[in-house]
């Protein structure tokens, strides 16, 4: 699952940030987030509910666009850009979430759904069935049996490969993945996760998997990006976020997870108490001093910047739990 890295990023985002008006004042959603998506790459975003991650996924897809930054897709700017002028972009971009529900017409034909995008691109309606019927054979489905019903006749699971069918059928480089399976039974999740996963195969997809369940993002993911309240604390090769955290709060959301492993459970491990804090009024400094237990002064004062402390891994945090790059403490530099 190694990503390419002589190609320029499929996608880049930088300095996004995304602000809501609301009647108690100004919600700061997402705070400068930055990073890169590689051809055929998947980048995990993981984080508590509320922390900004639908935010940023929709605001990469302009829905709406973002308050300031920049999203550039197969390098060109999409933000400021016209709905008509998103159109030929948004077939390369396409996205499913955790309730399909919410993108499928309930009045229209399973066919139809999945055939909208097409028809809205002018392919002829020939070609569209023979691909339509394609798509639903890619996600399991037999197009005799389900194309002329409607989506209320069909399960979760069904209705979410009904729309990875839809967003599919019009062979997007990039699938924005916003919680793919979190509403779907247990036994249904490994089997979306399989479709998606042979599609990735077999068209070299790129996907940003947004999730708040770490394990399925450890499983499915090149890279990961912890995000916490509008940020992200730590970005890096999925098997070294897990076994080598290095920020306070990726560390608290690792150990969260049931370790197969014992070695991986550690004592002084940092807990994580509390709750998210409200993004109408972020902390000073490092967002998430209230809750760690490595917090100074200068934790109160200084937001840390993102920087490297491993080959590919990055962490926002003054005092990382592998400094392999700081000084030892009394060192001469
Ligand atoms: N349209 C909106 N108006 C006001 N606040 C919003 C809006 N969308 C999201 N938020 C707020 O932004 C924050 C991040 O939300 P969200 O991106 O949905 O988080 P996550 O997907 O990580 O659970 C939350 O506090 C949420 O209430
Ligand atoms: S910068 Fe300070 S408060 Fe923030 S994670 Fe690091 S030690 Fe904790
Ligand atoms: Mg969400």
């Amino acid at each position: 699952m190694s990503a390419p890295t002589a190609t320029p990023p499929l996608l880049e985002v930088r300095d996004l940030h995304q602000r809501f008006s609301v009647p108690r004042g100004t919600v700061h959603a997402v705070s400068g987030v930055s990073f890169e998506l590689r051809h055929g790459e998947t980048l995990g975003l993981v984080g508590e509910s509320g922390c900004g991650k639908s935010t940023t996924g929709r605001a990469i897809l302009q829905l709406p666009a973002p308050t300031s930054g920049s999203v550039r897709f197969a390098g060109e700017e999409l933000t400021g850009r016209t709905p008509a002028q998103l159109r030929p972009v948004r077939r390369r971009l396409q996205a499913i979430f955790q309730d399909p529900r919410s993108v499928l017409n309930p009045r229209r034909r399973v066919r139809d759904i999945v055939g909208e995008g097409l028809a809205i691109q002018g392919v002829g309606a020939a070609d569209a069935r023979a691909q339509v019927d394609q798509a639903l054979r890619d996600v399991g489905l037999d197009p005799a049996q389900v194309g002329d019903r409607r989506p209320g006749e069909f399960s979760g699971g069904q209705c979410q490969r009904i729309a990875i069918a839809r967003a599919m059928v019009l062979r997007p480089e990039l699938l924005i993945c916003d919680e793919p399976v979190s509403a779907l039974d247990v036994s249904v999740q490994a089997q979306v996760l399989n479709v998606l996963a042979t599609m990735r195969r077999e068209r070299s997809l790129a996907m940003l998997l947004i999730a708040h369940d770490l394990a399925v993002v450890r499983a499915f993911s090149d890279r990961v990006a912890v995000m916490y309240l509008g940020r992200i604390v730590e970005v890096g090769p999925s098997d070294h976020i897990y076994s080598r955290p290095a920020h306070p709060y990726t560390r608290a959301l690792v150990d969260a997870v049931p370790q197969p492993d014992p070695r991986l459970s550690q004592e002084g491990t940092p807990t994580l108490g509390g709750e998210l804090p409200s993004p109408l009024d972020p902390p000073s400094g490092c967002r998430f001093r209230t809750r760690c237990p490595l917090a100074t002064a200068r934790c109160a004062e200084e937001e840390p910047a993102l920087s490297e402390v491993a080959p590919g891994q990055s962490v926002a945090c003054h005092y990382p739990l592998h400094p392999q790059r700081t000084p030892p403490e009394g060192a001469h530099v």
